[in-house]
């Protein structure tokens, strides 16, 4: 077998074979397939497409490219959410701590942010003297303790993923849904879950700008989660705003842990109660409700520990930004469209993101919004704060956020619900 001809193959519109699947998985790890093969692979892929059996195969390649971790020396089952990412989307903070707090366990592996959208690990960087990187022994002790556990996927899972991620980012060719799903499936796989909800969002801040794309992404991946075993399903969420009121990483902790304490915005707090609920649900425990989780400080206690276990200091000061700018309220009535990407590209520009993946986030910077999507302003009153390290970022960012909101006389009727739909295998 060779490349070319696995390119080929897939450039004239015909389906690759397993065994195609599986070399060309395997020589591209191990360093002979070049890169520049692959990507014209990853091309003919996005716009010839995979079928179904396709797509199985080349995640089963992907996760046999390294370890599949067990968790198997757990009394209890074990539950994880994935998010396709977002602006504002911290849920993965308090959500992983209050599913431990209900009876489930949840070994999370998380990312960084790229771009307008940010990363679970850069905002629980907010928090002093927090690890990231930890080894499977180190995940296991910490998730024994809090029931719980954030941290960076280590180099040994599923690193055809990695390679073929990094190369994609840089080819125009990240958005197919085959090498989509299969990137997300094979890591969540390979990390041993038992249980997986997915929250798949649909929006201008989000890699699927429609509800049926979403639904087809969804259901891919519920697919692939079936046909190896853990039990998988999926939420179609809007983004096509930000969620909660603080976008940045530092700002997210803190909304994140309000919401822990039983307060924080009502869609962040909506979203984290159905979804731990669907974990937990699909894992089969059924003890103790979230949302009562939520107000008897077992989820603050859980969260507690998780971070402590970690390294960090849960009580810490979290960093704030040096320089900030306010933008009002440019009329009276309702705030009918605040654009999810206008407000992540201006947290990104104002240093909240990173551009390449070797930058440094600033832990401070973001955007905290003073009024919600579909909330009743006056004209002048505080609609947005922007935080940055220096002054001169502030320009680009009120550039990004020139058309992002609008205030009308009544809301937006396109608008999406909170909650779009729910997939099942
Ligand atoms: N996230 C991933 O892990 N992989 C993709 O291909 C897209 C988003």
């Amino acid at each position: 077998m060779d490349a070319i001809e696995v390119i080929t193959t897939k450039r004239d519109g015909r389906p690759l074979s397993a065994a195609q699947i599986d070399w060309v998985i395997g020589a591209y790890t191990a360093g002979g397939v070049a890169d520049e093969q692959m990507s014209a692979l990853a091309m003919a892929i996005l716009l010839n497409g995979m079928d179904r059996r396709e797509i199985a195969d080349w995640t089963a390649a992907m996760i046999r490219s390294g370890e599949r971790m067990d968790w198997s020396a757990l009394d209890r089952p074990t539950a994880d959410k994935h998010s396709t990412g977002g602006v504002g989307d911290k849920i993965t903070l308090p959500l992983a701590p209050l599913v431990a707090a209900c009876g489930a366990y949840v070994p999370q592996l998380s990312g960084r942010g790229l771009g307008h959208t940010g990363g679970t690990l850069d905002k629980l960087e907010s928090i002093a003297g927090w690890r990231a990187s930890l080894s499977n022994d180190e995940m296991l002790a910490v998730l024994r303790g809090a029931g719980a556990v954030i941290c960076a996927a280590g180099g040994g899972l599923a690193p055809a993923d990695k390679k073929l991620y990094a190369l994609r980012d840089v080819t125009g060719t990240v958005e197919s849904i085959p090498l989509i799903a299969s990137s997300i499936m094979s890591k969540k796989i390979a990390e041993g879950t038992g249980a997986l909800v997915l929250d798949v969002k649909v929006g201008s801040g989000a890699f699927m700008k429609t509800v049926d794309d979403a639904r087809e992404l969804a259901a891919t991946m519920v697919g692939l989660g079936a046909d190896a075993g853990v039990a998988t399903v999926a939420l179609l969420t809007a983004m096509d705003r930000p969620l909660g009121r603080a976008v940045g990483n530092a700002l997210e902790v803190a909304e994140a842990v309000e919401v822990l304490a039983g307060g924080g915005p009502a869609d962040v707090v909506e979203l984290t109660v159905r979804l731990a609920r669907e974990m937990l649900d699909t894992a089969g425990v059924h003890g103790k409700d979230p949302e009562d989780a939520l107000m008897d400080g077992s989820a603050m206690d859980a969260w507690r520990r998780m971070v402590a276990a970690q390294g960090g200091d849960p009580d810490a000061v979290l960093p704030s930004a040096a320089e900030t700018v306010q933008i009002t309220a440019p009329a009276s009535g309702v705030l009918r469209r605040l654009d999810a990407y206008g407000v992540g590209l201006a947290a990104w520009r104002l240093g909240a993101g990173r551009a390449r993946k070797e930058d440094p986030v600033s832990l401070g910077a973001g955007v905290t919004l003073h009024a919600g999507f579909g909330d009743i302003v006056r004209a002048g009153q505080p609609l947005m704060t922007l935080h940055a390290d220096e002054t001169e970022r502030f320009e680009r960012a009120l550039e990004a956020l020139d058309g992002a909101y609008e205030v009308g006389p009544a809301s937006d009727p396109d608008a999406l619900p909170l909650i779009i739909d729910r997939i099942t295998a």
